[in-house]
C-alpha cells in the first residue's frame, strides 16, 4: 500500500508531467505556425513523451493501491519570441522537473519507500539526458545568433533527428 505522503508527491508529479507535456504542445504549435516545421516535429514528439512520462506514474500509484489523480491544467504560454525563448523556457522547465524528482526521492528515503524510489530512478537517469540535450541545443544556439542560414539548417536537424529517433 502506498504511503500518503509518497502518493501525495506523485500526484504532483503527475501534474507536473502533464503540464510538460500541455507546455511543448504549444510550443509545437506556435512553431508549426511559425515555419520552423523542423522544431515542431521535435517538440510534438517531446510533448508525447512527457504524456508517456505522467502515464507511467499514473499506472504505478493505481498498482501501488494508491489513486492517481488526473489535473486540470491551465492554458499554456501560446507565443515566443523565437527559438532562444522557446528553448530557453523549455531548460528552465525541466530544470524545475528535475528539483520535483528529487523531492520525491528524497522523501522515498525518509518514508523508507524503497520500492518507489527504485522507480524513480529512471526518471533521474531521464532528467539528466533531457537537461544536458537542451543545453546542447542552447549551445548551437548561441554558436548560430541571429544567422539565418545558421538557423534554416538547426531547423532542418532539429526535425532530421526527431526522424531517426
Ligand atoms: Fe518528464 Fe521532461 O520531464
Amino acid at each position: 500500500m502506498l504511503d500518503t505522503h509518497i502518493e501525495g508527491a506523485l500526484n504532483a508529479q503527475i501534474e507536473m508531467e502533464a503540464l510538460s507535456s500541455h507546455f511543448y504542445l504549444a510550443m509545437a504549435s506556435w512553431a508549426e505556425t511559425t515555419g520552423l516545421n523542423g522544431t515542431s516535429a521535435f517538440l510534438y514528439k517531446h510533448s508525447d513523451e512527457e504524456r508517456e512520462h505522467m502515464l507511467k506514474l499514473i499506472r504505478f500509484v493505481n498498482e501501488r493501491g494508491g489513486t492517481a489523480k488526473i489535473p486540470a491544467l491551465d492554458a499554456p504560454q501560446a507565443s515566443f519570441s523565437g527559438l532562444q525563448d522557446i528553448f530557453t523556457t523549455l531548460l528552465d522547465h525541466e530544470t524545475k522537473v528535475t528539483a520535483s524528482i528529487n523531492e520525491v526521492v528524497d522523501l522515498c528515503l525518509s518514508r523508507k519507500d524503497y520500492t518507489t524510489h527504485n522507480f524513480m530512478q529512471w526518471y533521474v537517469a531521464e532528467q539528466i539526458e533531457e537537461e544536458a540535450l537542451a543545453r546542447t541545443i542552447m549551445d548551437k544556439l548561441a554558436m548560430i545568433g541571429s544567422d539565418s542560414a545558421g538557423l534554416y539548417l538547426f531547423d532542418r536537424d532539429l526535425g532530421q533527428l526527431e526522424t531517426e529517433a
